[in-house]
């Protein structure tokens, strides 16, 4: 069986972050795993190098645009090859071989009729490197993924004809309900296809960093879109349209990517593999984002996680299984030093590293480092039993990539381990007299520490590699085939003392991220930023309840609401709380509710906000709302109450 497991291709504008290393790790984990089933899989990471942004940073940093190129795709190369992550490919979109596969996409779509010439008039963001249509923009302005401001671009331009691939793309998600991991991220692809598809502009003529047209177009002032180049790397990178020799592993069964370029991969790419008569891929798995602190990552604000930095003070290993473990894949997540150090001292210092130890220890005491598996199936059935429940379905959960679920299980194997211990006491055995029994218990942990260590060694392959030496065995797919697979027990082992893998840590070992500041990253959308704030674990985030009770929150009743004319997103309400007049209240809700629905139903309002001024109307307060993907309810109260009952 072949498993072609993909990243995105970084963009080569900064260093590596976190983020970035996030979907590394996961693609790494998830082509080591396949790899110790005995697959033969095939692991593609690589940089991404055209298009207008490349250049304009080149340009900031006054160097040629290849020189740029080159000197970053080398850093994130490098990078990988520091934290040993086993890609079988790295490509580069300048590579003379992948610039020849796109030029070779372009004319089997352009044959197929599915590219046309035309006028391109429009927005475009930059840092997207993303067409808008006005009605998207924010303000008729800022981009609705960035927030930045987007320039009209007005040029000639060839367009691959998307609006004939909305039907079938419809029946592909409805035919294959995991295409898109978190399935709870299907609909928002779906309602984006049925919200109507327009053609996509596929070239561009103001600027000449990217892959020209093929010479049978005849057409040198175009270079191609930079998504239509990125995308295809997924093909040339196995010789699409040159030496197929590697094309077998098409199509991939995993392409990850993170939420904000879902529409991409989910959309455009399997329409252009339609129009190349390809085969889809199996899953598209898009996960979330990563903060720091609670606040939103960016280099104006200083406080980008580099992956280096945190490597070098916590360890690689540690940090891979942090962030697979801490969020739930497709959610975001938070990195803050305390999260990290507790997962270190929690898991695997006190779970994992003095289950180790124990076993390390009682070995050498009671029998020399040599113990043997005879006697743990007659006086550990029940264990034997437990664990084989979780090997059972464990792996099941990566088929969905819930690395955070996997773990969660795998650990279960660490409970039961200690649990034999507390349980039958070898110590008391021993001075029974009872040694078979005894070494029976230590046997059955370190078949539970072996097992564990083959399970976990895609996540932590070096220091499962230590455990595996400490217990005199190999992790091998033989050993997962028998030790897994087949569920049996190694018959002896032979111990070997380590030092200790996990030390306790005690205090930050990095530089606190600097404060954020209020105002800081003005382009972010506030909704987005206040989501952000709540997800935070940080101590430094926390208030007292003098702080909360400062707050004012009440229940309001509406008793009027009206569209506000021009705006896509706002109502204006009159509140009702209690006091000589109604509040106004303007609210960004018309997505979610009508004017209508609203009058005569309560709210919770906060109250001694500051009023604002929305659209050059007064606001005075500001309605309590829980918002996820899929829509925004009111906060209400279980049963009215009187307009203007405290809250709290
Ligand atoms: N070049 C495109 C991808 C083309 S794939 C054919 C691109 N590059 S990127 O460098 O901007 O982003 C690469 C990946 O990093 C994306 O999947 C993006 O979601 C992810 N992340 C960027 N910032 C992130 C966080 N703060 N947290 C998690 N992932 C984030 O997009």
């Amino acid at each position: 069986m072949s498993y072609y497991v993909t990243t995105p291709i970084y963009y080569v504008n900064g260093e590596a972050h976190i983020g970035h290393a996030y979907t590394t790790f996961i693609a790494d984990t998830l082509a080591r795993y396949k790899r110790l089933r005995g697959e033969d899989v095939f692991f593609l990471t690589g940089t991404d190098e055209h298009g207008q942004k490349i250049e304009e940073s080149a340009k900031k940093f006054g160097k040629p645009t290849q020189q740029f190129a080159d000197e970053i795709s080398a850093s994130f190369r490098e990078l990988w090859d520091e934290f040993g992550i086993s890609y079988d490919k790295f490509i580069r979109t300048t590579d003379a071989d992948h610039m020849e596969g796109v030029k070779k996409a372009f004319e089997v779509m352009y044959a197929k009729g599915d590219i046309y010439k035309g006028n391109y008039e429009g927005h475009y963001c930059v840092s997207c490197e993303t067409f808008f249509p006005e009605t998207q923009l924010i303000d008729g302005e800022f981009c609705p993924d960035c927030g930045r401001t987007t320039s009209v671009v007005k040029e000639e331009s060839y367009f691959f004809r998307l609006s004939a691939y909305e039907q079938k793309l419809l029946d592909h998600y409805e035919a294959h309900d995991d295409f898109i991991l978190p399935k709870s991220r299907r609909n928002e692809v779906v309602n984006f296809v049925k919200g109507g598809l327009n053609d996509l502009s596929v070239t561009r003529t103001s600027f000449t960093w990217g892959v020209p047209l093929p010479e049978s177009m005849n057409d040198g002032k175009h270079v191609m879109y930079v998504w239509l180049d990125a995308l295809l790397n997924y093909i040339t990178a196995l010789g699409y349209g040159r030496d197929e020799a590697l094309m077998h592993y098409w199509p991939a069964q995993m392409h990850l990517v993170g939420k904000d370029i879902l529409r991409f991969h989910a959309i455009y790419w399997p329409a252009f593999l339609m129009s190349l008569g390809l085969p889809l891929p199996q899953h598209i798995g898009a996960h979330g984002w990563w903060t720091r602190d609670g606040e939103k990552m960016s280099k104006s604000k200083g406080n980008v996680v580099s992956p280096k930095e945190v490597a070098d003070a916590y360890g690689i290993e540690n940090l891979r299984y942090f962030m697979m473990r801490e969020v739930p894949f497709g959610q975001d997540g938070d990195f803050s030093q305390r999260a990290l150090i507790d997962r270190i001292n929690s898991d695997l210092s006190n779970d994992l590293g003095n289950l180790l130890n124990r076993i390390i220890g009682m070995s050498g005491k009671y029998s020399d480092f040599v113990i043997d598996s005879k006697d743990v199936r007659t006086f550990h059935a029940a264990e034997i039993a437990e664990v084989d429940a979780v090997l059972d379905h464990v792996e099941s959960y990566l088929d969905e990539v819930q690395t955070h679920r996997y773990l969660e299980e795998l650990w279960k194997l660490f409970t039961i381990g200690n649990k034999a211990i507390e349980a039958h006491a070898p110590w008391v055995k021993m001075k029974e007299g009872k040694t078979d029994e005894a070494l029976a218990v230590v046997a059955l942990v370190a078949n539970i520490l072996a097992k564990a260590s083959v399970l976990l060694s895609p996540f932590m392959p070096k220091t499962t590699e230590t455990i595996a030496d400490a217990l005199g065995f190999r992790i091998t797919p033989e050993a997962y085939r028998t030790l897994i697979a087949e569920k049996t027990l190694l018959e002896t082992f032979t111990i070997k003392k380590v030092p200790p893998l996990f030390p306790r840590i005690e205090a930050p070992r990095m530089e606190q991220a600097p404060q954020a500041q209020p105002n800081a990253g003005k382009t972010e959308k506030p909704e987005k930023k206040a989501a952000q704030k709540s997800e935070s674990k940080n101590e430094d985030n926390l208030i007292t309840i003098d702080q909360f009770f400062s707050v004012s929150l009440k229940i309001g009743t509406i008793v009027e609401a009206e569209e506000v004319p021009k705006s896509k997103k706002l109502l204006k309400l009159q509140v009702d709380l209690g006091e000589e007049r109604p509040r106004q209240i303007v609210a960004g809700i018309k997505e979610f509710y009508s004017p209508q629905s609203l009058v005569d139903t309560q709210v919770c309002v906060v109250a001694n906000l500051k009023p604002a001024k929305l659209m050059g109307m007064i606001s005075e307060g500001m309605l309590l709302a829980a918002k996820d993907d899929e829509g925004l309810s009111l906060m209400r109260p279980e049963h009215p109450r009187k307009a203007g009952s405290s809250v709290g």
